[in-house]
């Protein structure tokens, strides 16, 4: 490709751990404190065929100042929170939810027995946006445009564009400020594939079936499954598929640069702010919201 070609430069192994009322999962972004990929926080991969590892699910708990993205690949799951919105999240699927100042929420599997995987995405929000008040939007599997490649791959586009088709989220005619790009890329044994990253821009992969090279030429080097391959400056990626095949998900986002301050579900820019929340939490304020 004639535009510069970004390199893997770093890898983010995932660890396995567990989270809500004791769901299994795999964490590479955001899996030790400050291990973020600015604009991005966290990136948890759930994937298993045992009830044990999911029943129990997400009970009620809140967020503050950044967004969740929620892709299932298997399995069901229900989202209830604090305003009234109840939406079942199905195969395919993806929840886009803006927590913004505010929101209670609950994630529970709606089966009981079968395979669960997917995965969850968590993306900062700038100070300006971090208080603005809490969005949310199920996008079924058929809402998400799927562009079939020249050597028989395919690309579900959730966020920003592939050529001129435009994924349901982050579109032209309404860029999130991070203008976020979400590729779910499903390539045949030895399949290459290109795509434009905006010069600039925090970019990631993460293979999670078969493996695949990143690069081009003497530069290019294996993306293992599981871990979230980082990319250098550039403004274009090439991916080109192993001998299985590879199905791997291609991040990207403009940086926040400014300080984070974490504290689980929290996430502001100053310890105050996150006092505050924990506050604001305590005292009943997330809920009232709703009012
Ligand atoms: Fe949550």
């Amino acid at each position: 490709m004639s535009t510069v070609t970004r390199k893997l430069v770093q890898l983010i192994r995932s660890v396995e751990t567990s989270d809500g009322a004791g769901v299994k999962l795999r964490r590479s972004v955001g899996s030790q404190r400050g291990l973020y990929l600015d604009p991005f926080l966290m990136l948890d991969e759930f994937g298993t065929d045992n009830p044990g590892d999911y029943i129990a699910g997400f009970p009620p708990h809140p967020h503050r100042g950044f967004e969740t993205v929620t892709y299932m690949l298997d399995g069901r799951m229900q989202h209830k929170d604090h305003l009234g919105n109840v939406g079942d999240l199905g195969p395919g699927g993806v929840q886009w939810m803006t927590a913004g100042r505010g929101v209670i929420h609950s994630e529970m599997p709606l089966q009981e027995s079968g395979r669960m995987r997917g995965f969850q995405l968590w993306l900062n929000l700038p100070s300006k946006e971090k208080m603005k008040p809490a969005w949310y939007r199920d996008i079924p599997a058929g809402e998400i445009p799927e562009v079939v490649l020249p050597g028989g791959g395919r690309v579900k586009v959730i966020a920003g564009s592939v050529g001129d088709v435009s994924g349901p989220i982050n579109g032209p005619d309404r860029r999130l400020s991070t203008d976020p790009l979400y590729l779910d890329l499903q390539l045949l044994p030895g399949e290459r594939f290109e795509q434009t990253v905006a010069a600039g821009h925090t970019a990631f992969a993460y293979a999670y079936e078969g493996g695949a090279r990143i690069g081009e030429g003497e530069d290019a080097r294996d993306l293992p499954r599981q871990a979230a391959g980082v990319l250098s400056e550039g403004e274009g990626v090439v991916v080109t598929a192993g001998d299985q095949g590879a199905r791997l998900v291609l991040i990207a986002g403009k940086p926040i640069r400014e300080p984070i301050v974490q504290y689980g579900p929290f996430v502001m820019n100053t310890r105050e702010e996150i006092e505050q929340a924990i506050q604001d939490y305590q005292r009943g304020d997330f809920a009232r919201a709703a009012a």
